[in-house]
């Protein structure tokens, strides 16, 4: 296939490439035409009857060949690439993203474009400070209906700006039950990674932390419980040196999955529903983390982290409820200053836990200032929204996000809004938060023990 390199950068200059489709299908045509005329001509010029047969049919032969061969991949696949190219050109043409001096280019925008083997098309456009930034900035306008194709995401750089336009393929919740659930469904995830439908992931490995926001009966809990499995098969609560820590504001659901798995696996699953619980959760889950941080700098160079080293199965605390905990704290000096040693545990985790392999999961209803402090809210880099949530909430639970272009979320039960480091956008996208079906502690335990690794 690399007979033909086809240049995919597209500035303005005259006569800016060979190979146009034009001439492509001039080619087609002229080539058809010719081998035609040939045929005819063996008609009337040979009179030796068998001969004349023989060559006609050769040429009959030629012209399929020819047919077949402009109808070849190779041919598909350049043909893609000359759609792309052209399309662009005639884009940077139609917005004046070039300058002329007496009728000559002295100066224009270029776009790097690549075709990716899933035909999405991926358009680099270097920036330069000249007068043409401000569009090439915000290209994608121009690039959707360009291209036909919508916009997968956009990432900028100081120095370039890279667009993706493709058909993004379409989200399938994972619904699981008690029979479903087993080891096989995690068999092939690799440590790091926390599959959220067929589509989409979370890498621990890139997020510390994980905000869980929604109105009541919205699903955070069934979220929560997601992630919950999920440690459990990586070995969280199991594994030597793990702990897993649970606690429920409300002491409910995950308070009563908790001391389940406190009876199943032991002393190195910690539950627990007050504040003072969280406290004392929190805090420990801190020493067992200051203890990696020392392992990892014995045994590493610089900035390696507990997934590089391969050594540590992840830690996690979860923490359902955080606006309970806080009214539980009440307005006694006492309980203020719990509510904060709370706050600053958690912050501390939040900030740090990833490069240790300890992780903070939380959830409350809204992420106003009131139920989660912004200084703990900024800490949270990682957030998914069940529900619909109104535009001031947007902005405070997305901080981190540029929020142009937010999907709408329609009411179906655990649909999200989800965003996350290693995602590759730069705004929230649409998710759908699995879901678990388990009625009753059998079916729970049955899952729990299905799913926990073998040593
Ligand atoms: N991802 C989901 N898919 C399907 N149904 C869900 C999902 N999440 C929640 N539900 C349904 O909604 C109910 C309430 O969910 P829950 O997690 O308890 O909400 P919250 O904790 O936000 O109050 C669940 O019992 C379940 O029946
Ligand atoms: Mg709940």
């Amino acid at each position: 296939m690399k007979i033909l390199k086809l240049s995919k950068s597209v500035k303005v200059k005259v006569n800016p490439y060979v190979i146009t489709s034009r001439r492509l299908f001039l080619s087609r045509i002229g080539t058809e035409l010719l081998v035609g005329l040939l045929l005819i001509n063996t008609w009337f010029s040979i009179p030796f009857i068998p001969f004349g047969l023989i060559m006609s049919s050769f040429f009959t032969g030629l012209i399929i060949l020819v047919e077949k061969f402009f109808r070849s991949t190779f041919i598909k696949k350049i043909q893609s690439i000359l759609y792309v190219r052209e399309s662009l050109f005639d884009m940077l043409i139609s917005l004046n993203l070039y300058e002329e001096s007496n009728n000559l280019v002295i100066n224009s925008a270029t776009l790097n474009f690549e075709i990716t083997p899933n035909n999405d098309v991926m358009v680099k456009v270097p920036l330069f400070g000249n007068k043409f930034l401000k569009l090439l900035k915000n290209l994608e306008e121009y690039l959707i209906p360009t291209l036909g194709l919508p916009l997968i995401s956009k990432q900028e750089f100081p120095d370039c700006v890279i667009y993706k336009l493709g058909h993004t393929e379409k989200i399938e919740q994972y619904v699981l039950n008690a029979h479903t659930l087993t080891k096989e469904f995690f068999e092939d995830i690799p440590t790091p990674i926390i599959k959220l439908s067929n589509t989409q992931q979370f890498s621990l490995k890139s997020n510390t932390n994980i905000g869980i926001y929604g109105r009541t009966g919205t699903g955070k809990t069934i979220a929560l419980q997601w992630y919950l499995f999920n440690a459990l098969a990586k070995g969280c609560g199991s594994d030597d040196d793990t702990y897993l820590g649970i606690v429920d504001g409300k002491a409910a659901d995950l308070y009563r999955i908790g001391e389940l798995l406190h009876e199943e696996l032991g002393e190195q699953v910690a539950v627990g529903s007050s504040p003072q619980m969280l406290a004392k959760l929190s805090r420990k889950f801190i020493e067992i983390m200051d203890a990696r941080f020392e392992i990892i700098k014995q045994n590493s160079s610089l900035n390696a982290d507990a997934y590089d080293l391969g050594m540590m199965t992840p830690n996690f605390l979860f923490v359902d409820e955080l606006a309970s905990i806080r009214d539980s704290c009440g307005s006694s000096k006492q309980g203020k200053e719990l509510w904060n040693e709370i706050l600053q545990n958690l912050g501390l985790i939040a900030r740090k836990g990833r490069q240790a392999g300890c992780h903070l999961l939380l959830s409350t209803q809204d992420p106003n200032a009131e139920n989660i402090p912004v200084e703990l809210r900024n800490q949270i880099s990682a957030v998914l929204y069940l529900g619909n949530p109104g535009s001031d909430r947007l902005r405070m639970a997305f901080s981190m996000c540029e929020l142009e272009n937010v999907p709408t979320v329609s009411d179906r039960k655990g649909e999200a809004l989800f965003y996350a480091d290693g995602l590759n956008s730069v705004e929230p996208v649409l998710t759908i938060v699995p879901f678990v079906d388990v009625k009753t502690k059998r079916e729970f335990l049955q899952v729990v023990r299905n799913i926990l690794p073998v040593h």
